[in-house]
C-alpha cells in the first residue's frame, strides 16, 4: 500500500502574508482527507510563516531546495539541518529549474540527496526528459541516468524516505499534460530502474509521483494509473480551491 503525496511546489510565489493567507484557506479544504500525505513548498523566507498556520494540521512542510553543506563559508546557501529546524519534513531536490537554470547536476542533486537524508527530511527527488529528449527516443536513457546519478549511493535503507517525482519538463507550466498512459509508462520504467538498483520490495514501497500541469480536471485519470502515487503540482497549487481539489482527488 503507497500512500498517496500531492505536494505543492510554490515556486517562486508568495510572499509571507500571501503564503499564510493559502495555506490558511488550504487547511479547512483538506482537514478531513484521510489517506493521502500533503505537502506544500513556498518559498524559504515564506516558511515560517506557513509553519505557524500548518501545526497540528495535516499539512506538512517542504523547502524547494538545499545545500548539501550543513554549515560553513558558503554564502547564500541553506542546510538540510537548517530546513528541518524552521519545520520542514520534506525538501524538493533536483526539480527541472533547478538543473535548466542553476546548473544542478545529477553529481550535484545527489550530494543534495545524501545530505537531505542525513537531516532526517524526505527528499521529492525531480527527473525528467526534456521536449527534444523525449522526440529523440531517449526517454528512458534520460530517466535511466537521472535516478542512477541521483540516487548513487543511497543505501536501501534510506529508501522510505525519498519521493520520485517525475516531471516531463515539456509538461511544466504548459498546460500540456503527458497522457495518462505516457506518465504510466514511464513511471512503471522508473520502478523497475528501482528493481534493479534494489529490490522488488523497495520498488513497490517507493512513492513515484507526476508532475507537468497537474490539474483538478487530469488528477483522476492520472492517480487511476498503477504506478502513479501522486502529484507534484505548480500553477493549480497556488490557489487553495484547486489544489484542494486536486488532494481530495478521490472524493
Ligand atoms: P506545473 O508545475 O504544475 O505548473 O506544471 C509542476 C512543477 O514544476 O512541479
Amino acid at each position: 500500500m503507497r500512500i498517496p503525496v500531492i505536494a505543492g511546489n510554490w515556486k517562486l510565489f508568495k510572499k509571507q502574508a500571501d503564503a499564510a493567507a493559502l495555506v490558511a484557506a488550504l487547511v479547512p479544504l483538506v482537514k478531513d482527507t484521510v489517506g493521502v500525505e500533503i505537502v506544500v513548498a513556498p518559498v524559504f523566507t515564506s516558511l515560517a510563516a506557513v509553519r505557524e498556520k500548518i501545526v497540528g494540521t495535516n499539512v506538512k512542510l517542504s523547502a524547494q531546495n538545499c545545500y548539501w553543506e550543513e554549515e560553513g563559508a558558503f554564502t547564500g546557501e541553506i542546510a538540510p539541518g537548517m530546513l528541518a529546524d524552521a519545520g520542514c519534513s520534506h525538501v524538493i531536490i533536483g526539480h527541472s529549474e533547478r538543473r535548466q537554470f542553476f546548473g544542478e547536476s545529477d553529481a550535484t542533486v545527489n550530494k543534495k540527496i545524501t545530505a537531505a537524508l542525513s537531516a532526517g527530511l524526505v527528499v521529492l527527488f525531480c527527473i525528467g526528459e526534456t521536449l527534444a529528449e523525449r522526440e529523440a527516443d531517449r526517454t528512458f536513457d534520460v530517466l535511466r541516468t537521472q535516478v542512477t546519478g541521483g540516487l548513487s549511493g543511497i543505501p536501501l535503507s534510506a529508501l522510505a524516505s525519498i519521493v520520485i517525482a517525475y516531471e516531463p519538463v515539456w509538461a511544466i507550466g504548459t498546460g500540456k499534460t503527458a497522457s495518462d498512459a505516457q506518465a504510466q509508462e514511464a513511471h512503471a520504467f522508473i520502478r523497475s530502474l528501482v528493481v534493479e538498483l534494489y529490490d522488488q520490495h523497495s520498488a513497490d514501497a517507493i512513492r513515484i509521483l507526476y508532475g507537468g500541469s497537474v490539474k483538478p480536471d487530469n488528477v483522476k485519470g492520472l492517480m487511476s494509473q498503477t504506478d502513479i502515487d501522486g502529484a507534484l503540482v505548480g500553477g493549480a497549487s497556488l490557489k487553495a480551491d484547486s489544489f484542494a481539489a486536486i488532494v481530495n482527488f478521490a472524493k
